[in-house]
C-alpha cells in the first residue's frame, strides 16, 4: 500500500509549484490521478513501459486494452505516429483540446505495453488547464485512461478516484467534478470510411458534419451483446461502467417507459429487493422505488451526461440491488449515455411499448 498524496488545485490557474510536484512523479515512472474535462484519468509516462506496467496493475486492468496517450500539444502527435492523415489534421485543428481521441498507425518509440502490442495507438489532447500543465510540465506524453478500478463507472470527481485507488497510486491532483462526465469518442482513422468505436464527448453527428462520411462500429450503438472476434477497440469487449447493483435499462417512447419503469419496480420489491430508479427531472416524481434519483431534464443532454456515472456510483453507497434506468433518445451525447448504460446493464434491455 503506497501514500497517496491528495493535492487541491484550481481547475482553471493551477498552482505552478504543485504541477511541478505531480510531473516529477511522473518523470520517475510514478503514477498520477488527473482532471480532464471528460472524467479523471491515471497518468504515466506513456513512453516508459515499466510505468505503464504499474498502470494496469494499480487499475486492475487486462493487458489486452491498450490506454489513451495524452498530448500537451498537435506536434506531439507526429513522433508517435507513422503517419498523420489529412483528415486527422483536420479534427486536431478543430476539436483538439477536447473530447475526441483518434485512432492512428503507431511509430517505433512507442513501447508494445502501451498499445498492448497493436500497431496502432489512440491519441488525444485534453481540454483541462490541469490535465495540459501536467502534460506540458512532465515533458512526455502520458498514457491515461480513466481513473477507476477495470469495470467500475468513470470517475468524475477525485473521491471517485480515491473510493477505487487510494493506496495504488502516487498522486491525484483534484480539481473538482469534471464537465462533461461521458469519455472522449475514440475515432479509427485507419479504416475508410472513419469508424467510431466509442461514442463519447464528441459527437457523431457533429463529426459526421465535419467529415462527410463516417460510421459507427457495430460495437458502439449495440442493444445486445456483440460477440467481437479481434476487437479493434479492445474495450469492447470487456465489461464496463458496472455498479455492484444489477442493472436494467427501459428503452422506448417516454409514457411507456414511465409505466415500465413502474411495474418493474413493483415487482422487485415484491421480491424483497432494494430497488433504485434512474429518472429524469420530468418523471422522477412519479415512481416509488427505494431510491429515485433524477439524472436531469431530459431537454439538458449535458447535464444528464454529467450527471450518470456519479449517480451509479450513489447507488452503490446506498447498497441498491436493482438499479431500473429510463433510456434516453441516443442522439448527440445521449448516444455515449446510452452506449454506457447499455454496456453497464451487459445488455439488460427491456423494450417499453403500449
Ligand atoms: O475521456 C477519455 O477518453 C478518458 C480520459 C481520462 O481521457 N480516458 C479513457 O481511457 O476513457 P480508457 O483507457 O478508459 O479508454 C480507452 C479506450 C478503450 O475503449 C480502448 O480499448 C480504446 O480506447 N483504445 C485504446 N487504444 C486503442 C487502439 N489502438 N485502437 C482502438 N481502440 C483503442
Ligand atoms: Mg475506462
Amino acid at each position: 500500500m503506497k501514500k497517496t498524496l491528495v493535492f487541491k488545485v484550481d481547475p482553471e490557474n493551477p498552482d505552478i509549484q504543485t504541477i511541478h510536484t505531480a510531473a516529477s512523479i511522473i518523470r520517475k515512472g510514478g503514477l498520477v490521478a488527473f482532471p480532464t474535462e471528460t472524467v479523471y484519468g491515471l497518468g504515466a509516462n506513456a513512453l516508459n513501459p515499466e510505468a505503464v506496467k504499474a498502470l494496469f496493475k494499480a487499475k486492475k486492468r487486462p493487458l489486452d486494452n491498450p490506454p489513451i496517450v495524452h498530448v500537451g500539444n498537435i506536434q506531439d502527435v507526429y513522433r508517435l505516429v507513422k503517419e498523420v492523415p489529412e483528415k486527422a489534421e483536420k479534427l486536431m485543428k478543430n476539436f483538439w483540446p477536447g473530447p475526441l481521441t483518434l485512432i492512428f498507425k503507431r511509430s517505433e518509440i512507442v513501447p508494445d505495453v502501451t498499445v498492448a502490442g497493436l500497431d496502432t495507438i489512440a491519441i488525444r489532447m485534453p481540454r483541462h488547464n490541469v490535465a495540459l500543465a501536467l502534460i506540458r510540465e512532465s515533458g512526455c506524453p502520458i498514457a491515461a485512461p480513466s481513473a477507476n478500478l477495470a469495470g467500475k463507472p468513470s470517475p468524475t470527481t477525485a473521491q471517485h478516484v480515491l473510493e477505487d485507488l487510494y493506496g495504488r497510486i502516487d498522486a491525484i491532483l483534484d480539481a473538482g467534478p469534471t464537465k462533461i462526465g461521458v469519455e472522449s469518442t475514440v475515432l479509427d482513422l485507419t479504416v475508410d470510411p472513419p469508424q467510431i468505436l466509442r461514442p463519447g464527448g464528441t459527437p457523431y453527428e457533429v463529426l459526421k458534419a465535419a467529415l462527410g462520411r463516417i460510421e459507427l462500429h457495430p460495437v458502439a450503438v449495440a442493444k445486445k451483446k456483440v460477440l467481437v472476434e479481434r476487437a479493434r477497440s479492445p474495450g469492447m469487449k470487456h465489461r464496463h461502467y458496472a455498479p455492484k447493483a444489477r442493472l436494467v435499462v427501459v428503452e422506448g417512447n417516454l409514457a411507456a417507459v414511465v409505466r415500465k419503469v413502474a411495474e418493474l419496480t413493483e415487482y422487485y420489491k415484491q421480491r424483497g429487493e432494494k430497488v433504485g430508479v434512474l429518472a429524469t427531472h420530468e418523471t422522477v416524481g412519479t415512481y416509488r422505488a427505494d431510491a429515485v434519483k433524477s439524472l436531469g431534464s431530459r431537454s439538458n443532454m449535458e447535464e444528464i451526461a454529467k450527471n450518470l456515472f456519479r449517480l451509479l456510483r450513489e447507488f452503490d453507497a446506498e447498497g441498491v440491488d436493482v438499479i431500473i434506468a429510463e433510456g434516453v433518445p441516443a442522439e448527440g451525447l445521449g448516444l455515449a449515455v446510452m452506449k454506457s448504460l447499455r454496456k453497464a446493464s451487459g445488455y439488460k434491455i427491456v423494450k417499453a411499448s403500449f
